[in-house]
């Protein structure tokens, strides 16, 4: 026993800010961000929280799914830009939705959405639950060091949900990380105890972005391969690949080495940037809201991220 997608949702903040905008306050332009990463544009949360982006995708994947709150048994959020340390963003979802169900987050930054599926997975395999929510949620805008161009034109706001219930099309997944705060790191709380000894650091994305382009090729490349062997499926059966959205060329270079048809990756990476462990869920969501996907379509999901992180999964989708 494993899940069955019963419906999905997301949600990105009003706020849209194009590369030209971007222009405004730091040496860019919209040649460079648009040749380099395929982003033309991404959305800035103003006022909502992490929690209120991911609920507001929680809200549409739940009425997409015909599910109420109540029939929920256990929320998960991947995020690593939750408002608190704790109460955790998936715990304000369940508050906001009215939903009585345990509910957590888990942090692997641009895997997440591919690592929480594979933990509900799991609640599913030991009959624990009949209906789960899981988010990728993030606001990666408060993360930023608006002066560094290398980092601040790519990652952005958003959230992306799915309604699981029992079924079988879980097909296939790999989890991987490989120890490194070298390559990509992204601070969180500064150390303020009268006693911690270390200097503080800054609080932002800091990335080696040519270093981690390479593994993510490398690593997605592989990953999928796996995968749909693990699934007994071959490169032909993949209806659609779902990349985590980090750069369009990154995409391509994969598309090239693999013999999956190039118009079957899937993107979205123009209208929203770089949204971590959002990305995958807000683009299952457009595929799924545009009738892009048919009853017994194999959907491969796959991502890299800080950590460094790896992940991908196969999905039979069956709504
Ligand atoms: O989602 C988490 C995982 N993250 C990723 O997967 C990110 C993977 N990496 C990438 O997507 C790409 O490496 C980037 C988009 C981050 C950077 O693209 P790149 O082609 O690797 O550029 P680069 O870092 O090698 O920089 C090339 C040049 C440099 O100038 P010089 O030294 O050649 O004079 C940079 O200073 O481009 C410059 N540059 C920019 N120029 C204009 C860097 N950022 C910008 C910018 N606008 N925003």
């Amino acid at each position: 026993m494993s899940f069955t997608i019963l419906g999905t949702g997301s949600y990105a903040p009003e706020k849209i800010v194009t590369n030209d905008d971007m222009a405004k306050f730091v040496d860019t332009n919209d040649e460079w961000i648009t040749e380099r990463t395929g982003i033309k544009q991404r959305h800035y949360s103003t006022t909502e929280h992490t929690s209120d982006m991911a609920y507001q995708a929680a809200i549409r994947a739940l009425e997409d799914a015909n599910v109420k709150p109540e029939e929920i048994d256990m929320i998960l959020c991947a995020t690593i830009t939750p408002e608190n340390a704790s109460p955790s963003v998936a715990i304000m979802v369940q508050k906001m939705i009215g939903a009585d169900c345990p509910a957590m987050d888990i942090s692997a930054a641009c895997s997440g959405f591919i690592y929480v599926l594979d933990t509900a997975a799991g609640f599913f395999a030991r009959k624990r639950v009949k209906k789960m929510l899981v988010i990728g949620a993030e606001r990666l805008s408060k993360m930023l060091n608006w002066e560094d161009r290398a980092t601040c034109v790519i990652f952005a706001d958003g959230a992306g949900a799915v309604v699981l219930g029992e079924g079988d099309d879980y097909l296939a997944c790999k989890l991987g990380a490989k120890g490194d705060d070298d390559i990509i790191k992204i601070p969180n709380h500064i150390g303020l105890s009268h006693y911690f000894e270390r200097e503080a650091e800054e609080p932002y994305i800091n990335m080696k972005g040519r270093e981690v382009y390479k593994y993510a090729v490398n690593h997605m490349c592989m990953d999928i391969q796996d995968v749909l062997e693990q699934a007994n499926l071959t490169q032909e059966d993949a209806s659609f690949v779902i990349p985590h959205q980090a750069n369009l060329r990154i995409i391509e270079a994969v598309a090239k080495k693999l013999s999956i048809p190039e118009e079957r990756y899937c993107h979205n990476i123009e209208k929203y940037g770089n949204t971590s462990s959002a990305s995958i869920p807000i683009m299952l969501d457009e595929m799924n809201k545009e009738n892009k996907l048919k009853k017994g379509d194999y959907i491969v999901f796959c991502a890299v991220g800080g950590g460094l992180t790896t992940g991908a999964s196969v999905i039979r989708w069956s709504k």
